[in-house]
């Protein structure tokens, strides 16, 4: 697919525009206690110690400065702040965050906070997680002891990382912590808690305010399109209609519906499109390899199908459901291939670009990911990094990808341009 960066055209984004990239807790820190800790990935490895960012976030912020992002999608994680529902924020880790947060100004780095990215405390999670209702008073609480403590540090929170994401693969297909699988009711009442907790937290986060300026915040919603693979087949196109509904729409409904819009902006992380053939997935996150499904048409990195044109699609009809100004939380690809990872980002940049051409207000964009990282229950197989992590070597040595200049072109010019590519070494 043709771009007109590749014409020789420059593709400018707004002034300010907050170019980013994004991580998790539990996928770079290590030293986490979390319902992830002992659960072993399909590469037989564990979230301990992933890129040891706990200790290495100066280091990660050198980084970001090489990549002159301006932006980090960061999250504090729970469960080292409260070793109990209402229980002080633990002033170690706290100081240890602060300092993280101090440094990331100090390099010019607006941080964007996430407070839920797939993991809880551990006593939140034996007490049944986001099935219980206290669970809900318990975030609210955290949450309003964190927003007080960052006043003056934070301005931008992200309430909850794909709430779609963690309540499916934990209740419906059992690929994350506590692997069930099938339970429809659970899955609803997760995304209704989750709804509204971050109603609740909203409200909260935007009367404590922050010495930055007015409050943004929002929650991320994963923006998959599910479709069949032949529109023939009923079955599919049944799977997809029902997977859209409960994945996509419940969701916006819980997180947006009525008159409970108390978010300022909208989330959206865009990866791409699941077809299903015959019930099946054709992804390779369901074991399909690459080569097999490009014969079928399908176009995927090492995770999902890649459908950049539906980015624009996705931008434009969202804006005109919830009428919220719109962050790209995350995007990415997982390859080991560059020269392919580059013709992914240059495609799904077009497409963010149309779409603010065309009147959608997108206010920055957030690469997935900073590092190499944990991918969940993958563990360490899929590359999502702009910076490669060597996780077979004790000392972890960070080294910049060939994106990783790519991307940093962009953030310095604030646009896509022709020139400077990844050699093809075909
Ligand atoms: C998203 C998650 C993120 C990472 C990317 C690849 O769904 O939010 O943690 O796993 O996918």
């Amino acid at each position: 697919m043709s771009h007109p960066a590749h014409n020789g055209q420059m593709l400018k984004f707004p002034d300010g525009f907050l170019w980013g990239t994004a991580t998790a807790p539990t996928q770079i820190e290590g030293h986490i206690y979390n319902e992830w800790t002992d659960f072993v990935a399909l590469d037989g490895r564990t979230c301990h110690p992933a890129c040891d960012s706990y200790h290495r976030y100066e280091e990660d912020i050198e980084w970001m400065r090489k990549l002159g992002v301006n932006s980090y999608r960061v999250g504090i994680e729970w469960s080292r702040l409260q070793s109990a529902a209402y229980a002080p924020l633990d002033e170690k880790e706290m100081a240890r965050y602060v300092d993280q947060l101090d440094r990331l100004r100090a390099a010019g780095i607006e941080p964007m906070v996430v407070l839920h990215h797939f993991s809880n405390p551990s006593w939140i999670y034996s007490s049944g997680g986001w099935l219980a209702d206290s669970t809900i008073a318990a975030f609210v609480d955290y949450a309003g002891k964190l927003a007080r403590a960052l006043r003056d540090k934070v301005r931008i929170w992200n309430t909850f990382n794909e709430p779609d994401t963690y309540a499916s693969c934990g209740y419906l297909i059992g690929h994350f912590p506590p692997r069930r699988k099938g339970r429809l009711l659970a899955y609803r009442r997760i995304i209704r808690n989750m709804g509204r907790a971050h109603h609740r937290v909203c409200g909260m986060l935007r009367e404590i305010g922050s010495s930055f300026g007015a409050v943004e915040v929002g929650f991320s919603k994963n923006w998959t399109f599910y479709e069949a693979y032949q529109s023939h087949l009923p079955w599919d196109v049944l799977l997809a209609a029902f997977t859209h509904s409960h994945l996509n729409t419940l969701v916006m409904e819980n997180f947006l519906g009525g008159e409970k819009t108390t978010s300022t902006f909208l989330g959206i992380n865009y990866y791409g499109r699941i077809r299903f053939r015959n019930f099946e997935p054709l992804v390779p996150a369901y074991g399909f390899t690459c080569d097999h499904l490009a014969k079928l048409g399908v176009h995927c990195d090492d995770m999902l199908e890649r459908h950049p044109d539906g980015l624009e699609l996705a931008l434009k009809s969202l804006q005109a459901q919830c009428d919220l100004p719109i962050y790209l939380t995350e995007h990415g690809s997982a390859s080991t291939d560059e020269v392919f990872r580059e013709r992914d980002l240059k495609e799904n940049l077009s497409a963010l670009h149309r779409a603010i051409s065309g009147g959608v207000d997108v206010r920055g964009f957030y690469y997935w990911s900073l590092l190499d990282n944990f991918e969940w229950q993958f563990g360490y197989t899929k590359k999502f990094g702009l910076v490669a992590v060597d996780f077979d070597h004790e000392a972890l040595p960070r080294k910049m990808k060939p994106l990783g200049e790519i991307y940093a072109k962009v953030c310095r010019e604030n646009a896509l341009s022709s020139g400077s590519h990844i050699p093809d070494p075909s």
